[in-house]
């Protein structure tokens, strides 16, 4: 591998960054001032130091997330934290949201720097079901639940949308709690579905995406890399 990639791959140095710190004599390779970006090296036996840090290279990345509230999904720095903010990771920049929630809403974020694994539970081709718990402004119980129901199970049309969603199911688990597993991401799908049956979002929370669940064990603001198996459910 060149240096000058392995240098961009290692650091948050840019390609023609890392050529200028390899310019300006910042970079060691086996102990020897290197300044040649098409210099070859071995990653796993080579040893580069750049500001006294030695570099290796970092594999695909696999998170799972408890999102709290008042976090938001964006790489840009805004009013909110962002979720990059909360994982003390190497490269942290390069990790994103696999769907992204809410800034009011809580529970399951995957983040990655694998883009086809992201590819894979986000293309709607997957279809991989996300469920949701979703806290209700108004009661929904009775005759009005069985016809919302049966409305989520048909599609909806959403304000704006011109096609109506893809079947999805809603679940009442108390007049106010509803559980709803869609297949879409829409932009503020599940609070839009139940705005659409003329009903409020008051609280959300993402339980589940495929067949895959938030770790119990982990309070929101806390993270875990994903295990094998489960990187491999998709
Ligand atoms: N649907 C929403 O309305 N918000 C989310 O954060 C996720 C799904």
């Amino acid at each position: 591998m060149r240096l000058d990639r392995f240098l961009s791959e290692t650091t948050p140095l840019t390609r023609s960054l890392a050529k200028r710190a390899l310019k300006a004599g910042e970079v060691r390779l086996n102990g020897e001032r290197v300044k040649q970006p098409a210099v070859h090296i071995r990653p796993d036996d080579d040893l580069v130091i750049w500001q006294d840090e030695p570099l290796a290279l970092i594999g695909k990345r696999y998170l799972m997330l408890h999102k709290p509230l008042e976090v938001e999904c964006t790489a840009r720095r805004g009013l909110y934290r962002r979720a990059v903010d909360l994982l003390d990771v190497p490269a942290v920049e390069r990790l994103q949201p696999v769907g992204r929630l809410d800034v009011d809403t809580t529970g399951l974020l995957l983040m990655t720097d694998d883009g086809q694994w992201l590819h894979r539970i986000t293309s709607p081709k997957h279809r991989h079901d996300k469920v949701y718990r979703a806290t209700l402004a108004e009661p929904l119980e009775g005759s009005a639940a069985t016809h919302a129901v049966a409305q989520v199970a048909e599609g909806l049309r959403l304000d704006g949308d011109d096609m109506p969603t893809h079947p999805a199911t809603l679940t009442m688990h108390g007049p106010r709690e509803a559980k709803l597993a869609i297949s879409e991401g829409r932009y503020h799908q599940v609070k839009r579905m139940f705005g659409a049956l003329g009903n409020r979002v008051t609280a959300l929370h993402r339980e589940a995406i495929g067949p895959l669940a938030l770790d119990a064990d982990l309070a929101p603001g806390e993270w875990r890399a994903l295990t094998d198996d489960e990187i491999a459910l998709f």
